[in-house]
């Protein structure tokens, strides 16, 4: 089939919200070999949404994949367990933690001279508070950073021998949590790992209630641990970033926190921090002016879909009082994001800190910054300059 575009060129890579924005312009739907079809549309992505009966989340054989690659009442039963953990009660109840968390790795950032920031802050800031909130030892922190680092590699490479070698990594890790639990026989509200070993999920149609199997469990932390490290920490690149780079917007914001929330999802749908995710076909379709066939890959291109003219006026200018309907950030449809009230948590409590733990964030030099390449949004080295 003729490739529509390469995914991998330099210059794609190099700045993927220019090269999207161009896709979503001159071919909308576009084919090529390793992401099937992808989707640069606001409107082709919220049809895609809308009709899971057509555009199936199960797209991998190999693995379960707990509830993002799941299906109709099966991922329902599962959906239930995850909402149950992010209600506004135990955000509530985290806040203070992932507070203290955020505010101590921010004390250990030097004043007055250079940091580059995803190194020496956002991957730390996204693990502690990861581990702070499933109540996971310190000791996992190391391997797991290293994990994730491990697992950008292999993707990036699509070397599908080495990412099930890593999953089963993983695996190895998440098992050693679980039996310590077991052996120490702990009641289930101990911590959310615990709670989630006594949770029963209640498959309907085979009138089944039960507990998740090991399988079961390990995907669904798997996918909350990876979901929550990579978005989080390329989050708060862009968050900094921003800010360092819109001197009046973070003057405003420190005389206003309560404009912070808002502040960030307007950012955020400007430089999506997740670029994509998957579906399958399950009939042929009509997409983007394109004949799709059944069982085709699709690709869903969030930092375009957000960045779409026809769904947000001035689409690329920064505007915090814009209504934020159409924001993709977190998804819409049955497989919204979970985690998003976590997420909101904890970026807006980022900014909070960082804003009254200092006098003043800026660039060292624009040239200081290099974007990160795909899997991972954002940036991979930005350089700031933090005033107390
Ligand atoms: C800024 C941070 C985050 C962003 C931008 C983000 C974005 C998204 C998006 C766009 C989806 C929809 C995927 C799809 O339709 O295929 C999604 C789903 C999901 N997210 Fe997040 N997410 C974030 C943080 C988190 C966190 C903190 C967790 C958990 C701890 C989490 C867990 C999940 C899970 C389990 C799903 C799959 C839901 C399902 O299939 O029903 N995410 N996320």
């Amino acid at each position: 089939m003729t490739q529509d575009w390469n995914p991998r060129a330099a210059e794609v890579q190099n700045n993927q919200l220019l090269a999207y924005d161009k896709m979503r312009h001159t071919c909308p739907v576009a084919y090529d070999e390793q992401l099937g079809y992808s989707i640069f549309k606001h409107a082709d992505v919220m049809g895609i949404l809308n009709n899971p009966d057509i555009y199936s989340n199960h797209v991998s054989t190999r693995h379960i994949a707990v509830p993002n690659g799941m299906d109709g009442p099966l991922h329902m039963a599962f959906r239930r367990i995850n909402d149950k953990y992010f209600t506004p009660a135990r955000m509530a109840h985290f806040e203070p933690m992932c507070r203290k968390v955020i505010r101590d790795l921010i004390q250990t950032l030097p004043r007055d001279e250079p940091i580059e920031i995803m190194g020496s802050f956002a991957k730390y800031y996204a693990i502690r508070i990861q581990n702070a909130f499933m109540g996971w030892p310190s000791s996992l922190e190391t391997p797991l950073l290293e994990w994730i680092e491990k697992n950008r590699r292999a993707t990036l490479k699509q070397d599908r021998e080495e990412i099930t070698k890593i999953a089963i990594e993983f695996d190895h890790y998440i098992h050693q949590l679980l039996n310590e639990r077991r052996q120490a026989g702990i009641s289930p509200t101990q911590d959310i790992t615990t709670e989630l070993m006594h949770d029963l999920v209640d498959l309907p149609e085979q009138h089944i209630h039960r507990v998740m199997t090991e399988e079961e469990l390990i995907s669904l932390l798997r996918n909350w641990t990876v979901g929550e490290l990579s978005t989080i920490s390329a989050s708060a690149g862009i968050l900094l970033k921003f800010i360092a780079e819109h001197q009046d917007e973070q003057h405003r914001l420190r005389q206003h926190f309560d404009e912070i929330p808002a502040a960030i999802e307007e950012i955020m749908r400007l430089e999506d921090p997740l670029v994509s995710n998957r579906r399958r076909t399950k009939c042929p379709v009509h997409l983007g002016g394109k004949d799709i066939p059944e069982n085709a890959r699709l690709t869903i291109n969030w930092v375009s879909a957000n960045r779409d003219e026809s769904a947000f006026e001035n689409a690329l200018t920064y505007n915090p009082h814009r209504d934020q309907t159409n924001n993709l950030v977190y998804g819409a449809g049955i497989h919204n994001c979970p985690g998003a009230p976590l997420a909101r948590l904890e970026l807006r409590l980022l900014l909070e800190e960082f804003l009254t733990h200092t006098q003043h964030i800026q660039l060292l030099a624009p040239h200081e910054i290099e974007n990160a390449i795909y899997p991972v949004a954002g940036y991979a080295k930005v350089q700031l300059i933090i005033r107390s």
